[in-house]
């Protein structure tokens, strides 16, 4: 890939760029649906993020999966002569928003006939007259993604960019290309693509466009909660998660989906002493995360750590401020925020509410003198997950006292190898009771029923107090020696 400035500087002189620097399959590919639009003497142009991307120099680094194409005329036909040209039968036709997806290798190409279109607000239903190219473009959602190549071969490589998106890019500006209301009333998710863009790509959203988000963050109620969350994911998997999420905020999108997040802000002081702004605690610890992981399922714990702090929050003269129980009641909360925000329920809800309900452990077995029965009881409650655990017990520490972050830093070395030494002696992490049900059945002579339940536990807690190795005969004859009390049931 060419150096970003050389890019700006083929767009601005429109030399035909595409010729030179794009991968060599795609330009074959873009030639050959020039010529097919140009024998059906329809014009077409390939649009939206794989222009903006190339001028970005992002073409190499995204694995590229999607590719739009506009056309004077009609999509659906183009589209199925390509996918005979190509000789491939995958196509899929949308008739109602005259649109046409060609599956070709591992590309989707996804062709629409150029249009002017508005979305009547109460059925969501798109009207769709046809258009010409810069009809289309204008009713584009960012002058970034309103660039568009034309690929018929007397104009191959030319730049259309009527917006002025180049120089957005260059600006790193995000702007509607028409009056930002219009844009955002046509499709209110537009609002959170656009803080997703600012955020992938670290711009500015520009005045107008931050304001009309302001005034018309309320409209994204119209709009399901796995498109917001698509969004919001993108935004939480950027290099710097805190800063969409701080766009979020200020733009009052965040409250319009995620009010409990939004009311960990703010400052209480009494008796001159205040805490943390927990909303700004919880992005430092949200950046701290994504510096050591890409997950985002830990980026997701680290963003829930907290989250039942407001209502837990008590003021002492003796303790000063507490946030009691924020951890038990934040896990709590999980599963509640997960299925109104239509993330997952399953094991990555799971995970994330396990580590929003330990991550104070580590920070309670800093001491010498904790017990290693404490230590095998939470690396056996956070089982394959420990290392994570301690990932984000890490990230928590956000003091502005170097001196303070050092130390905590070290007394959490001293807990990791602590834990790992009681791992390697007592293998607890993925711990099965040695004695099985059936077994404690045939020694106690009695059927299913609670019993089992209470003996298992028993010797569970005997195992992890350290009373008897981990180990089947030595919990054989524990049984053996406390039978007597279970055997009436
Ligand atoms: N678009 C729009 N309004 C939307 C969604 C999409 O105007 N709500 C237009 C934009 O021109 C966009 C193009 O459709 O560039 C393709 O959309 P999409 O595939 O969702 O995004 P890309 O821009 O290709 O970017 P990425 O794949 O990185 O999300």
């Amino acid at each position: 890939m060419l150096p970003i400035e050389l890019l700006f500087y083929e767009a601005n002189s429109k030399q035909k760029t595409i010729l030179l620097n794009i991968p060599n399959d795609h330009k074959v590919l873009f030639e050959t649906i020039g010529q097919v639009a140009d024998s059906m003497n329809q014009q077409v142009y390939v649009v939206g993020g794989y222009v903006r991307d190339f001028y970005l120099g992002r073409l190499d680094e995204k694995d590229i999966t999607d590719i739009d194409f506009v056309t004077v005329g009609s999509g659906i036909e183009l589209a199925a002569a390509i996918s005979r040209k190509l000789g491939t039968s995958k196509i899929s036709v949308f008739k109602k928003f005259g649109t046409a997806q060609v599956k070709y290798r591992s590309l989707d190409l996804e062709f629409v006939g150029a249009r002017k279109e508005s979305y009547r607000r109460e059925s969501r239903k798109p009207i769709v007259e046809d258009g010409s190219l810069k009809d289309d473009q204008l009713r584009r959602d960012l002058t970034i993604n309103a660039l568009s190549w034309s690929l018929n071969p007397d104009t191959f490589g030319v730049l259309n960019d009527p917006f002025n998106g180049i120089q957005d890019l260059k600006k790193k500006i995000i702007r509607t290309p028409i009056d930002p209301e219009t844009t955002f009333d046509d499709d209110p998710l537009r609002m959170m693509r656009a803080v997703r863009f600012a955020a992938q790509l670290k711009f500015k959203i520009e005045d107008e466009t931050f304001k009309a988000i302001q005034k018309m963050a309320d409209r994204l109620s119209i709009i399901s909660k796995e498109r917001i969350i698509e969004e919001l994911n993108k935004i939480i998997l950027t290099e710097t998660p805190s800063y969409g999420f701080e766009l979020l905020l200020k733009t009052n999108l965040l409250e319009q989906f995620f009010p409990e997040m939004v009311k960990l802000q703010g400052v209480d002081i009494r008796n001159g002493q205040g805490h943390k702004d927990n909303f700004w605690h919880t992005l430092e610890v949200l950046d701290n995360v994504s510096e050591v992981s890409d997950d985002l399922w830990l980026r997701w714990a680290a963003i829930m750590h907290d989250i039942a702090k407001p209502p837990t929050k008590r003021f002492s003269k003796s303790a000063g401020w507490t946030f009691h129980g924020h951890d038990a009641l934040g896990a709590k909360w999980t599963p509640k925020i997960f299925r109104r925000l239509s993330l997952p329920l399953d094991d990555r809800m799971k995970y994330v509410q396990k580590l929003v309900r330990l991550h104070l452990r580590p920070i309670a077995l800093v001491s010498d003198e904790v017990s290693d029965s404490a230590i095998r009881r939470l690396i056996f409650e956070a089982g394959d997950d420990i290392e994570d655990l301690m990932k984000l017990c890490r990230a928590d520490i956000t003091s502005k006292n170097e001196w303070k972050v050092k130390k905590y830093r070290n007394n959490f070395d001293q807990v990791e190898e602590r834990i790992k030494a009681v791992e390697e002696k007592d293998h607890v992490r993925n711990w099965t009771n040695p004695i099985s049900g059936d077994k404690i059945m045939e020694v106690l002579n009695v059927k299913p029923g609670p019993v089992i339940g209470n003996v298992k536990n028993e010797i569970k807690e005997a195992i992890f107090d350290g009373d008897i190795p981990n180990e089947y005969d030595a919990a054989l004859d524990y049984l053996m020696q406390i039978k007597e009390k279970y055997k009436n049931g």
